[in-house]
């Protein structure tokens, strides 16, 4: 029978995070040791899902997932070619709701099965259309950068309505990625700052002003290759974070544990209010020993990984 698949790996935002959606800056990176794949199988009649979120028709998707079911129609019908039925099998590797971009990347995974099932050729701005369905779904005011970076296979600067920059790595680092276990529920997150803008619009903003500030100086830093400031810069946005209240006890432990445990720096990445965190390590040595205290102190899982300098022409 004819399969195809098609695949996405997560993605974890260095720093930028909400103040994004306000039109400042963010520096996300490819998460290529987490991944999604979705083989389509032609089957003779009606479309089925198979995951570990939900197994069965498409009609009777939960509603937390009816965006997928909603970007599947569109791509169906975008592609306009007969067909029987569909078989979806969806396998993501990648933990919902922790931040690292999930709900995009399957449905990236599943724009790109049917296109490579009917043979046809899917532009950027095709798949970004079809995805954004899903993500406007899922996450009520996404500013585009969970798309964006899992459908990017190299660190990006983003901004809202103006699109990606290449970001410049001039030395290699380690990222560590630590669970608190938790979902944290990005469409409330956004919407939690919203309030706060405004009942307190100064603070609010000042807030967001300053992440942005950070990210610029943040590009700096990983153009001039400087680990303590990089490091520096991601505590501060914590910071920022935090007043802004989308940081959280369990969160505020385990940056606490990996800078404790040597980081360069360390803070939630992607909405927040559970989710993952990230630390910075100069080797992998040193990565491994932050991963270890941060198992020994709450993480449910961690994983650590080298990102590489960008290609010099
Ligand atoms: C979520 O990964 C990133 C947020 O800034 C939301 C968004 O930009 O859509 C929290």
């Amino acid at each position: 029978r004819n399969r195809s698949i098609g695949r996405a790996h997560s993605k974890l935002i260095l720093i930028g995070e909400h103040a994004v959606v306000y039109g400042q800056p963010a520096i996300a990176l490819p998460f290529p040791t987490l991944t999604v794949t979705c083989a389509v199988e032609e089957i003779d009649t009606g479309i089925y899902i198979e995951s570990n979120l939900y197994a069965g028709p498409i009609e009777q998707i939960p509603e937390r997932l009816k965006g997928l079911a909603t970007c599947i129609r569109a791509t169906l019908q975008e592609i306009n070619k007969h067909y029987k039925g569909f078989l979806l099998k969806i396998d993501s590797k990648i933990p919902i709701g922790r931040g690292l971009g999930s709900s995009a990347a399957i449905a990236v995974a599943i724009v790109r099965s049917l296109y490579q099932f009917f043979k046809c050729d899917l532009s950027g701005s095709k798949l970004r259309e079809l995805v954004t369905i899903a993500e406007t779904y899922a996450h009520g005011n996404p500013s585009g950068i969970d798309m964006e970076s899992v459908v990017q296979d190299e660190p990006i600067w983003f901004e809202r309505e103006k699109g990606i920059e290449s970001v410049t790595i001039q030395s290699p680092f380690y990222l560590v990625v630590a669970d608190t276990g938790r979902a944290g529920d990005t469409r409330s997150a956004v919407a939690s700052i919203k309030e706060n803008i405004d009942k307190s619009p100064l603070e609010t903003n000042q807030s967001i002003d300053k992440i942005g500030q950070y990210t610029y100086e943040a590009r700096q830093a990983l153009l001039q290759g400087n680990l303590n400031q990089l490091g520096n810069l991601l505590n501060l946005a914590q910071t920022e974070l935090d007043k802004l209240g989308v940081s959280d006890k369990g969160i505020n432990h385990l940056v606490d544990v990996a800078r404790s445990a040597g980081a360069f720096g360390a803070k939630l990445t992607g909405g927040g209010r559970g989710g993952c965190i990230i630390a910075l390590a100069e080797n992998n040595v040193q990565a491994k020993e932050i991963c270890q205290h941060l198992n020994q102190n709450g993480a449910v899982s961690t994983w650590s990984f080298k990102v590489e300098e960008t290609q010099k022409y």
